[in-house]
């Protein structure tokens, strides 16, 4: 399990040693991948200014064909269209969904948000059903929240 005040504590030392995003972007999704055995694949897609696409910014785990998303195609997409975060116990009973690697059974968006401003997302995979419980969307949205004060504070 996720220690996310730790993880945040880090992000926020990391910020003030200058880093910029793409340093705790990339330090996020590595810390979750080796946190826990339920997470097989750990992403970070971000939403294009256009608001139309997610691009992969970085990820741990196998390659994927799902460099870029549109908004609305897949769990990822179906997220910031709907501005919620997705736990979906069973892929094969998402209508759309996009196969990352067959040997994946649940997965888990957390949005990466500050209020109605959608920066991107946590995208994780689990090969067990059912991986993910309300307590790691908690823990999760901690960190993402953490990184969305690095990214509004870059758009500025
Ligand atoms: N399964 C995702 C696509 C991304 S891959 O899992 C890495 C989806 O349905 O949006």
């Amino acid at each position: 399990m996720i220690d996310a005040r730790a993880v945040v504590t880090e992000i926020q030392e990391m910020r003030e040693d200058g880093h910029l995003s793409d340093a705790l972007l990339r330090h996020a999704a590595r810390t979750l991948y080796n946190s826990d055995d339920r997470f097989d694949w750990v992403g970070i897609y971000l939403l294009t200014d256009d608001r139309l696409e997610l691009w992969l910014h970085n990820y741990f785990g196998a390659p994927t064909e799902h460099a870029k998303i549109p908004v609305g195609e897949g769990v990822c997409g179906k997220a910031v269209a709907h501005g919620a975060n997705q736990n979906v116990p069973d892929v094969t009973e998402f209508e759309g969904y996009l196969a990352c690697s067959p040997d994946v059974r649940s997965e888990l968006v957390v949005l990466i948000r500050a209020g109605s401003e959608i920066y991107g997302q946590f995208d994780i995979d689990s090969n067990q059903a059912d991986a993910f419980e309300n307590q790691d969307e908690v823990a999760i949205q901690m960190v993402a929240d953490k990184l969305a004060e690095q990214l509004a504070h870059e758009r500025r």
